[in-house]
């Protein structure tokens, strides 16, 4: 009994020996800075650097094996004291962008972090004009560094954002630098459900690193950002389109691959067109919500208006109300929204009308809406008649070019009556379409006058050539005869 705890004494005591002086390398100078118990020295039990057996002299210099105070901090040793400004993050760059050096650490981190710091937003120069805006330390503390992983960490996700809003969340500090940029992230961030969730400790929502990345972050007008507008969808789908990573939330994981594919998608990802909505246009940057929208199902009307002015003064606004239905989406969806044709205004089975209309439900949109079709097919139907007649005009030289110009106005209209589709007024719509079939008809007396015309001359042509072919015949007849008559007289005197 007294042997075992003897050996269990024994083992204790080499256990803390061998913590105490940072074993295997014998740190002599954490083993003095311990005895006095000061704070890094605390705080380096658990650093990741101590557990690599890397000594206080990494970063400060000094020789790690004098036990004498004087000459472990000696300058003629190396020692730099206290790094500031540049100097620190060049000393954990030292080893950090150095792969040779990690290597003998056995580690296969990255070696770009000093490199991505300088190029980013936080690399331009701080208020002293001598160092950088952040160094390493500011996002990983100087002592007790452990993994990103472990949540002890600043930069661990639930602790990133204060570590971030320290200074983003701060007017002055931030004013000296930019006075034009806000400093709203956090305060709009906490009314996301990313930012909710967050502050109830779940570390898989997005955070601000997880958006803006870490080191490479840079200025959202970049177009290297994450969150320049082409490469917001990817940031976002990073999480949303990671089945295995969203699981828990049982929300679909298709935002990306459907908004890809829409209009929208098409138009920012393959045209670069940046009047084009990426995610955050519809959903805010940190806000639950983009600034003044109240709903996430009222945002298309911040780039459509006239549709949204005029699907709010119609009769479906209060009946989609009433009914809890969103106001753009319950017809064109949000993420797969597809160019939107003439084939979604009817009765037919496609229609998006028949959804809720039919001859004994809602029947007043039911005939409303094949009139409404009705209308458009005879404007489709008049529009290309009429361009035919007067390319058939055009072919035989005849002089349309204005009537041709005027087809424009019918265009015009019938852009116009897709958009006024969404004041669900037959009245109104009729107004619209009303003047492209006035156009068309115009255009059509216009054609088909000129194709008259071109009969007339061509009638008129063959007659006059047919009046001078007889004279020309006749004459030709009379000549023949007079000769015919001298010829006979000669004959006769001979
Ligand atoms: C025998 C004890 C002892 C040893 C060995 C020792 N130190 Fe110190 N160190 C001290 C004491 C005591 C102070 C506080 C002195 C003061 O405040 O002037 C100090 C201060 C420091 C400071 C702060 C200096 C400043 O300018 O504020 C740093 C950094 C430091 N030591 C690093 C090291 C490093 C690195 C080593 C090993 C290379 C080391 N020390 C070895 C006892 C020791
Ligand atoms: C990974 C690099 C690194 C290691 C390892 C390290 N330090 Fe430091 N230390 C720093 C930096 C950087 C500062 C500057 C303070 C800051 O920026 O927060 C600092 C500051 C200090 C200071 C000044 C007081 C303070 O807290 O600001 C003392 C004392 C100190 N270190 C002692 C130690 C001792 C003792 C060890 C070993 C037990 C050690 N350091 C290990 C990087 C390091
Ligand atoms: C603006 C804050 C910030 C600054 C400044 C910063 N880091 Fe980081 N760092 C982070 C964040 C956030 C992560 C976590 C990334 C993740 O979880 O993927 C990280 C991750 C790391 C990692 C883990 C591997 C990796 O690259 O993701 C290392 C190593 C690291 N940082 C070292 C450094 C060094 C060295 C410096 C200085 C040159 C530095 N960091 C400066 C925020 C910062
Ligand atoms: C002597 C070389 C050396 C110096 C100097 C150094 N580090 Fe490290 N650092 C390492 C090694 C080795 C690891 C462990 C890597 C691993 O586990 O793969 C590490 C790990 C880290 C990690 C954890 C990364 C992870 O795995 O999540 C961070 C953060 C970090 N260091 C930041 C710093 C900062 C900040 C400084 C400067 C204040 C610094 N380091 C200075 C060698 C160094
Ligand atoms: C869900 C992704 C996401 C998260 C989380 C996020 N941001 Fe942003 N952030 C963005 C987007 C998108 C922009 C704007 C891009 C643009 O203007 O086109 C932006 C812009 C910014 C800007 C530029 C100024 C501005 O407000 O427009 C700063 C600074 C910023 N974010 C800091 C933060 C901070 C700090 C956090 C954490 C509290 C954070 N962000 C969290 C996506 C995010
Ligand atoms: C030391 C204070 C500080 C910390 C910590 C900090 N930032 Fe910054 N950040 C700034 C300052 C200052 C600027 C403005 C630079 C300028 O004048 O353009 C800036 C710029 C930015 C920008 C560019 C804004 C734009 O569009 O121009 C983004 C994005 C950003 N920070 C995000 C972050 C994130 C994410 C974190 C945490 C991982 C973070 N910052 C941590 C001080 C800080
Ligand atoms: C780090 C991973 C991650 C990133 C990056 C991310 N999200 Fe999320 N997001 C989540 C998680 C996890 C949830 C929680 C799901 C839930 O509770 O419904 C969430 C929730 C949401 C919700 C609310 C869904 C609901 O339940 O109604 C929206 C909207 C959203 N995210 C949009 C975005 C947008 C837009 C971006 C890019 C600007 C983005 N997210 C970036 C992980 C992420
Ligand atoms: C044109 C506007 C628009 C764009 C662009 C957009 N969304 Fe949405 N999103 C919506 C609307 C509207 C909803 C439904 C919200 C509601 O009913 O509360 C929604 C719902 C969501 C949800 C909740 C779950 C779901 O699928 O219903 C997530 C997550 C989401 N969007 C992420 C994204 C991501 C990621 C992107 C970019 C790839 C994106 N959204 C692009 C408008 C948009
Ligand atoms: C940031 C501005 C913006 C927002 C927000 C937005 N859109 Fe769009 N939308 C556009 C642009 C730009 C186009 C033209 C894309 C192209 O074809 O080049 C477009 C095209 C369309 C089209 C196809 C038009 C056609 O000619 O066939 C429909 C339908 C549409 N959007 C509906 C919506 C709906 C519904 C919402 C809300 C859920 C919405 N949009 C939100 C900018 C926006
Ligand atoms: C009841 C169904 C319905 C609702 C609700 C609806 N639309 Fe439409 N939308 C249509 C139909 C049908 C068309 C195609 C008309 C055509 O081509 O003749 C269309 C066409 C469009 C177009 C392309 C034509 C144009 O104006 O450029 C846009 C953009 C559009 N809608 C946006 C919206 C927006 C924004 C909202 C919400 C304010 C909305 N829609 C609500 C049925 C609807
Ligand atoms: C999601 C279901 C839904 C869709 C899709 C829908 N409607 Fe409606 N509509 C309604 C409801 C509900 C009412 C109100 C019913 C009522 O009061 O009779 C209504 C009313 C109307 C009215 C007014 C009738 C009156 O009483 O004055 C018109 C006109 C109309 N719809 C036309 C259309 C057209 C055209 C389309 C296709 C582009 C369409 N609706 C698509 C649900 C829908």
């Amino acid at each position: 009994m007294k042997k075992r705890l003897s050996i269990v004494i024994v083992f204790l005591f080499s256990l803390s020996y061998a913590f105490a002086s940072g074993d295997p390398q014998k740190d002599q100078c954490f083993t003095c800075h311990q005895t006095i118990g000061d704070k890094p020295s605390e705080l380096f039990k658990r650093d990741v650097h101590f557990q690599k057996g890397i000594s206080c002299a990494a970063c400060h210099g000094g020789d790690s094996k004098a036990e004498d105070m004087e000459k472990g901090m000696d300058k003629a040793a190396g020692f730099k004291g206290v790094p500031k400004g540049d100097a620190i993050s060049e000393a954990c760059a030292s080893c950090h962008s150095n792969q040779e050096k990690m290597k003998q650490f056995h580690s296969s981190l990255p070696t770009n972090q000093w490199e991505f710091l300088k190029t980013s937003a936080h690399g331009k120069l701080s208020l002293t004009g001598k160092e950088h805006i952040a160094q390493c330390t500011t996002c990983h503390n100087a002592h007790g560094i452990v993994h990103v992983k472990d949540p002890a960490s600043p930069v661990f996700p639930l602790n990133a954002v204060k570590t971030c809003t320290k200074c983003h969340a701060d007017a002055s500090f931030m004013r000296s630098y930019n006075p034009s940029m806000s400093i709203d992230q956090l305060d709009k961030y906490r009314t996301s459900v990313h930012g909710q969730r967050n502050a109830k400790g779940d570390s898989k929502t997005a955070e601000c690193a997880s958006c803006h990345g870490s080191h490479d972050i840079r200025p959202a007008k970049d177009v290297k950002s994450k969150v320049y507008a082409t490469n917001i969808p990817s940031t976002c789908g990073t999480c949303h389109s990671n089945a295995a990573y969203m699981k828990e939330y049982k929300i679909p994981t298709d935002q990306f691959e459907k908004f890809s594919k829409s209009v929208h998608g098409k138009a920012l990802l393959q045209k670069h067109d940046l009047a084009a909505p990426a995610c955050n246009s519809c959903h805010g940057n940190h806000g639950a919500t983009p600034p003044g929208i109240t709903s996430v199902s009222k945002v298309c009307g911040t780039c459509h208006a006239l549709n949204a002015d005029l699907f709010s003064s119609s009769p479906h606004k209060k009946a989609f109300d009433e009914r809890k239905l969103p106001e753009c989406e319950t017809c064109h969806g949000n993420h797969e929204i597809i160019a939107a044709t003439e084939k979604l205004l009817g009765v037919s089975k496609d229609a998006v009308c028949s959804r809720c209309h039919s001859e004994s439900q809602n029947p007043k949109g039911y005939v409303v809406a094949k009139s409404m079709r009705q209308l458009i097919d005879s404007l489709e139907v008049t529009n290309e008649k009429a361009a035919k007649l007067v390319e058939e005009a055009e072919q035989k030289g005849m002089e349309v070019a204005d009537v041709k110009f005027k087809l424009r106005d019918a265009h015009q209209a019938r852009l116009q009556s897709r958009t006024m589709v969404h004041s669900f007024d037959q009245d109104k719509f009729s107004e619209v379409v009303g003047k492209g079939l006035g156009v068309t008809s115009f255009v059509d007396q216009e054609a088909k006058a000129a194709l008259d015309e071109y009969i007339f001359r061509r009638v008129g042509l063959g007659v006059s050539t047919l009046i001078i072919t007889i004279l020309a015949l006749s004459l030709y007849l009379y000549i023949k005869r007079i000769e015919r008559n001298q010829q006979k007289r000669e004959k006769n005197s001979l």
